[in-house]
């Protein structure tokens, strides 16, 4: 039997309330391993703590997925996107959410808890999750960004 994949989860205080629904919604469809990085309240979080430590894991094993929640999505993409090996997206609408994953390879989905619902927010981690990388002419702008890696 092929293990479960894993996904984890982490937010800022302006994304605590997304990730813990979406963290209770992927547990009990069950068909992911879930890892909550936190943070666990409403209390006032930095967000580059937590976009660190879920970027951390997402790049030591590959076909790990992260999604990251702050007040917008883009403080969290900043720093996942600073990790070697992370592709971290923003996205509104479950066609980026998509694309994301066909055309970039993204491997984080980041969301803004602030600007998103959580209908929406779900049917997007669905599509991310669900979707899968293209390869073919987006393999070789996916090695350009890879060379670049070590750019200073
Ligand atoms: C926190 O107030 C907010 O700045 C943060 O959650 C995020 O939106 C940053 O990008």
């Amino acid at each position: 039997m092929e293990p479960m994949r894993a996904v984890a989860l982490a937010a800022d205080h302006a994304g605590y309330f997304q990730k813990a629904r979406l963290v209770e919604h992927l547990r009990q469809q069950g068909c992911f391993e879930v890892v909550d990085f936190g943070t666990d309240s409403e209390n006032s979080a930095d967000y580059p703590d937590f976009a660190a430590k879920l970027a951390v894991w997402v790049a030591q094993e590959p076909g790990r997925l992260g999604i990251l929640i702050c007040g917008t999505g883009n403080g969290m993409a900043i720093v996942a996107n600073k990790h070697k090996g992370i592709r971290a997206a923003v996205c509104r609408s479950e066609y980026e959410a998509k694309l994301a994953r066909q055309h970039n390879d993204a491997n984080v989905l980041c969301l803004g808890q602030r600007l998103t619902g959580d209908g929406l927010a779900a049917a997007m981690v669905e599509v991310f999750l669900n979707n899968v990388f293209e390869g073919g002419r987006h393999q070789l702008r996916l090695a350009k960004i890879h060379d670049m890696e070590d750019c200073p």
